[in-house]
């Protein structure tokens, strides 16, 4: 279940507004995003790349349950960062704490692409073991 961090400043929610495609690395699965079909019965921001993973069974590590107080749901946007919100202040300090930060990474409970394009995320080698598929 999704929950809200009280101590952090709120993240503007715009949820994606067209359906995408988003692909994990280096397993490279794909999972089609529907707009019309974000749920917020999953961990992560709703429409968060940590939500629509979980919601497709991959399971990314995300040790706080999503909400920006931890830094273990770190991806890398190799590509569509654009098309992603802003990282607010409290999104930075966190990344600040991840091993491997480089300057595309976000955390996966915090960023919400619009939509506009395909998005592909890298897990952090350091992370991969740690991501299992439920199918
Ligand atoms: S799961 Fe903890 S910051 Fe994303």
């Amino acid at each position: 279940m999704a929950g809200i961090n009280p101590y952090i400043s709120k993240v503007h929610l715009e949820l994606p507004k067209q359906n995408y495609d988003l692909t994990f690395l280096p397993m490279k699965q794909r999972v089609t995003v529907f707009s019309g079909n974000i749920k917020t019965d999953f961990d992560g921001l709703p429409g968060s790349i940590l939500n629509s993973a979980l919601k497709a069974g991959i399971d990314l590590d995300h040790s706080c349950g999503g909400v920006c107080a931890c830094s273990t749901c770190h991806v890398i946007v190799r590509q569509g960062l654009e098309s992603c919100n802003e990282a607010t202040e409290d999104e930075e300090d966190m990344l600040d704490l991840a091993p491997g930060l480089e300057p595309q990474s976000r955390l996966a409970c915090q960023c919400i692409p619009n939509g506009s394009q395909g998005i592909i995320v890298e897990i952090p080698e350091w992370n991969r073991n740690l991501v299992s598929e439920d199918h």
